[in-house]
């Protein structure tokens, strides 16, 4: 596979792409982002990506977004002509081009970027093994700020301070508070817990992203009759919880072993959790958005 970039409707190697200086999202994070996996030739979920991408572009009140249809097209064509199997895509939108925070004093011409890429964020034996996770003080942004459903290119500042936090206690993965002191996500994952048969996962008025990849967890445990509870969770449920793991279309789906150096359930990847990442593995692979193979 060869990395391809289209900024604009216009196809070029990763090494040749540039972006202007005065991008909105470069200058002021003022921008809405999507990271989508291809597997097996089929981009996966690409339309619910989409359709989260376009609420972000309502919300935020970009104007002159190319349309929907443009933008899938442009996904297809490019990660054609990365001639990708397995893949990473980054969607990446901007209000437009200029200096100064006044929106009405800039080129309000959405810059639009796709990227083709690899992403691989823990080795296999993390999967394997599991994530020892701590909790972090960053809290989520508050929704009355900067509502985190939407994935605002802004809003990751606080989350890497957090996965900073992380990095320095030597875990994979630091959990995320809101204001409230509810457990809401991960830096850049959702959370479910299990207890007694029971899968529960924080409630999307907590302050999390509505994650894809929470959604395919959600419709997984649906058919197979197991109930979901959308909830508010403090870290009493989640330290004493039998089974817990983390969601996103970058880290799939991993079992987290140990949160604030207590061990989950007994320390290892449960067993639930183990049958859901099987099925999410085989549905990814059959399920989604197929691409044609083009140069490679
Ligand atoms: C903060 C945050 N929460 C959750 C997720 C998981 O979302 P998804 O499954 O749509 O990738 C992400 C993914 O980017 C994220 O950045």
């Amino acid at each position: 596979m060869r990395m391809m970039v289209n900024w604009n409707g216009v196809i070029t190697p990763l090494e040749e792409a540039c972006l202007p200086v005065f991008d909105h999202a470069y200058l002021y994070g003022d921008g809405l982002f999507e990271g989508i996996r291809i597997y097996n030739r089929n981009i996966f979920k690409l339309d619910p990506h989409l359709e989260r991408l376009y609420d972000g572009v309502r919300h935020l009140d970009i104007r002159g977004m190319i349309p929907y249809e443009e933008l899938k097209e442009r996904i297809l064509e490019t990660a054609e002509a990365a001639g990708a199997e397995n893949a990473y895509i980054r969607v990446s939108v901007s209000r437009g081009t200029g200096i100064g925070l006044n929106p009405e004093n800039i080129n309000q011409t959405p810059n639009v970027m796709i990227a083709i890429t690899r992403l691989a964020l823990y080795p296999p034996e993390m999967y394997e093994a599991g994530l020892r996770v701590v909790t972090v003080s960053t809290r989520v942004t508050p929704p009355d700020a900067l509502d985190p459903r939407i994935k605002s290119i802004g809003r990751y500042v606080a989350n890497i301070q957090a996965k900073i936090e992380a990095n320095r206690q030597g875990a994979g993965e630091g959990l995320m508070l809101n204001m409230q002191g509810y457990v809401a996500e991960a830096t850049g994952d959702n959370l479910f817990i299990v207890k007694d048969g029971v899968l529960r996962t924080p409630h999307p008025a907590c302050g999390i992203l509505k994650g894809i990849t929470r959604g395919t967890v959600i419709e997984i445990a649906q058919d197979w009759g197991i109930p979901v509870v959308e909830d508010w969770l403090t870290l009493h449920d989640v330290y004493t919880a039998d089974e817990a793991f983390l969601t996103g279309t970058a880290a799939e789906i991993i079992p987290m072993v140990m949160l604030d150096y207590r061990p989950i359930g007994d320390g290892k990847p449960g067993e639930l959790t183990e049958k859901i990442i099987g099925e999410f593995r085989q549905r990814v692979r059959e399920d989604g958005v197929r691409i044609g193979v083009g140069v490679r």
